[in-house]
């Protein structure tokens, strides 16, 4: 991608802008009263529960307690009796066209699925779109139960048996390997207690491939309750990444410690939680646009502008400065490694002074990788070495639309394409050998 020397340097003068507003609005945060929320559109502020009811549909939400004790919430959709509206208007292929989707596995029972959110997301991922549209209800609509989760630390998974979020900074002592070693292992057993169905359809935006990987290194056992993994945009390695994306994980790592001691450990928490003061209320705002501009590619997702302002108002989500910093750390080992604590608790985590190498050998499951040229975060060289070390990729899709970026994968109007491609490959694989 062709980007000028002087718009690089703006991209990581934002970025520093941005970090620097963290800290300081956070040292500001528990001394200033903040009340005011930027409302634009009622609707922004809507829960994801309020928005799937909003449109039409039947919710639940389902609270799962983690080993380590944290409280997690995950939002299902219950299948419609709608009429499947997958008609897709990108495919030129007759064939997909003709087939109706949910007739494709006629006879063979239901289908659960399970979406899981990237770094700094939630549930509200893959809702940011009509009906006809977002992967959530696309699914819903062509007969699966759709359960969506939270991570540790989000706008809805923010709970803890005993440590409170707003006053324990252990409650913030976590990553994202940590996410996949309690919490995935924990939402996805309680699906299964809950449906009664052993196998799930999972899909992974983002860091949702990230975690779900640390999960099998850590258990790989749970390669049987899994029929296909779908990974839009993976994210396992990073060192292709865009180098401007790349500083604020360097920065994080280097200044982790002095953002938990002033600020906690919280970062960029959404409007939904946070209150935002009225100076910085704008600026906040306005780096908010360019963060998610910033993130898809510069010139920004190619989302329906009817949603910007509930997208802004729930991105992001909210997360551990650790889980960034974490990223940081991968850009200097190149590898796929859990979080390195330093030596002495190191050896308490991990029965070594070095932070292990997590085992990609282990994800002994189908995998769907669905990726693009224009991603700019999960960059086509990383997925690569990552499609070569997985034992068993059996779909591995370039989008063809040059510039579908990170975030186009779950907002933008041409993500129909991408779903309707993920829900075929889902199906045949139940129908021909799975079910
Ligand atoms: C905060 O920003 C939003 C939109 O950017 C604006 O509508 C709102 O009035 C602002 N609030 C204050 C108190 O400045
Ligand atoms: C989930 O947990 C929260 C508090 O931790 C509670 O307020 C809420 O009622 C619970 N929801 C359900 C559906 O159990
Ligand atoms: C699932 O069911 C098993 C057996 O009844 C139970 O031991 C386990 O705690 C349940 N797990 C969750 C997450 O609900
Ligand atoms: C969306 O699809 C149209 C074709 O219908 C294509 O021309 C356009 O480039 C696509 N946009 C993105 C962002 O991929």
């Amino acid at each position: 991608m062709a980007i000028n020397v002087s718009n690089q340097c703006n991209v990581q003068w934002l970025l520093l802008l941005v970090l620097l507003l963290t800290v300081s609005y956070g040292e500001s945060r528990y001394s200033i009263p903040c009340t005011c929320r930027p409302i634009e559109n009622p609707a922004a502020l809507h829960t994801v529960p309020q928005l799937i009811r909003d449109q039409g549909y039947t919710v639940e939400v389902h609270n799962v307690t983690t080993r380590d004790g944290y409280i997690l919430e995950m939002h299902r959709i219950l299948p419609t009796n709608h009429k499947p509206k997958l008609q897709n208007p990108f495919l030129n292929s007759q064939s997909l066209e003709k087939e109706s989707i949910g007739n494709l596995c006629h006879g063979k029972g239901g289908h659960v699925s399970f979406l899981m959110h990237g770094l700094l997301g939630s549930s509200s991922e893959f809702i940011m779109n009509s009906p006809d549209r977002a992967l959530a209800y696309m699914m819903a609509d062509a007969g699966w139960d759709v359960w969506m989760g939270n991570n540790r630390g989000n706008t809805y998974s923010r709970k803890h048996k005993n440590l409170d979020p707003d006053t324990d900074s252990k409650f913030w002592d976590f990553s994202w390997d940590t996410m996949g070693r309690y919490d995935l292992p924990a939402m996805l057993e309680y699906v299964r207690n809950h449906t009664g169905f052993s196998k799930i359809d999972f899909v992974g935006h983002s860091m949702g491939t990230r975690t779900f990987m640390a999960m099998m290194h850590y258990h790989p056992y749970i390669k049987s309750w899994i029929n296909v993994m779908a990974s839009l945009g993976p994210d396992v390695y990073i060192n292709h990444m865009f180098e401007p994306a790349k500083t604020p994980l360097r920065l994080a790592s280097i200044f982790e410690a002095t953002i938990t001691r002033t600020r906690g450990g919280e970062i960029l928490e959404s409007s939904l939680t946070a209150d935002t003061c009225p100076v910085i209320n704008s600026t906040i705002q306005f780096c908010k646009s360019n963060i998610l501009q910033l993130v898809n590619s510069i010139r920004g997702a190619h989302i329906v502008e009817e949603f910007r302002p509930i997208i802004e108002a729930h991105n992001p989500a909210g997360s551990s400065i650790r889980s960034i910093a974490h990223y940081g750390q991968l850009l200097s080992s190149r590898g796929f490694t859990a979080y390195d604590y330093g030596r002495q608790r190191n050896l308490l985590e991990y029965g070594s002074v070095y932070a292990p190498e997590l085992c990609l050998q282990r994800a002994q499951v189908p995998v769907a990788l669905y990726w693009g040229e224009g991603d700019i975060i999960s960059h086509p060289e990383d997925v690569k070495r990552l499609a070569a070390e997985l034992p068993n990729v059996i779909v591995n899709h370039k989008v063809k639309y040059k510039e579908f970026g990170h975030l186009d994968f779950i907002w933008s109007k041409n993500a129909t394409y991408i779903y309707y491609h993920l829900m075929r490959t889902f199906l045949n694989n139940a129908c021909n050998n799975k079910l």
